[in-house]
């Protein structure tokens, strides 16, 4: 389902499942959509681009139903070694909007051209060691960039203080529209920070999903948002 151009300018708190209860997925979606939530921020790794290994088109096949009849939309990033090889997969099982490491793909611009032929929302992540030059040529044919502030691979890391200034770097860079999603390491801490750089869609894993009140923290986060 293509995203609608204004979710790409709005500011949204985007959990990130990788810290959910994996055994009552369907519930903890739940719990924070019901908290307000629109976008399900999903982490997809296959054990050679980053070192852990999560899940495949199986599970957001399960997972895009629930979240699409909720009016909500999934946003996967794919931490994957030539992610050219899965996107067809990935859409077809409900993925509204898909990034690819800029790191972990030749052929940036064959590659977003097919995410945006096959109807999906398409964003170029980047690691924190990586120039943000290495995005310039790309930037006119994304819906959003993805900027991570930890090294990707696992959830509950700290965010790195350094990329804070890279976000306002882009933000000033990006033509008006393309959204920035900034992921790891956000908490009740930062997320205000992180969202005045430039920040505007918010991913947070362990902050909202190993809370002991998961939607209450969903909708802590949101607040902080709200201006
Ligand atoms: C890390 C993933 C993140 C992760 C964030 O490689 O890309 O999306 O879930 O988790 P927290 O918010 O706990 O840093
Ligand atoms: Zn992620």
């Amino acid at each position: 389902m293509a995203m609608p151009a204004e979710m790409y300018r709005g500011t949204h708190l985007l959990p990130s499942i990788l810290s959910a209860d994996f055994a009552r997925l369907g519930e903890e979606i739940g719990l924070v959509m019901d908290a307000g939530v629109k976008i399900i921020h999903v982490d997809i790794m296959d054990g050679r681009f980053v070192p852990n290994i999560t899940i495949g088109p199986v599970v957001v096949e399960k997972i895009a139903p629930l979240v699409h009849a909720r009016g909500g939309f999934l946003s996967v990033h794919l931490m994957v070694e030539q992610p050219e090889r899965f996107l067809e997969d990935f859409v077809r099982a409900g993925a509204d909007a898909l990034s690819i490491h800029v790191e972990a793909c030749i052929h940036l611009h064959r590659t977003l051209s097919a995410i945006k032929e096959l109807g999906a929302g398409a964003g170029v992540a980047i690691n924190p060691g990586t120039d943000l030059c290495w995005l310039g040529e790309a930037l006119h044919m994304v819906d959003f960039v993805l900027v991570m502030t930890v090294n990707p691979g696992f959830g509950g890391q700290k965010f790195i203080p350094e990329t804070l200034d890279k976000v306002r770097r882009l933000r000033q860079s990006l033509p008006s529209g393309v959204g920035i999603e900034v992921d790891g390491g956000i908490n009740r801490d930062n997320i205000r920070q992180v969202a005045s750089a430039g920040g505007n869609w918010l991913v947070a894993g362990s902050a909202v999903f190993h809370a002991a009140d998961v939607a209450g923290e969903a909708r802590y986060l949101q607040t902080q948002l709200a201006d």
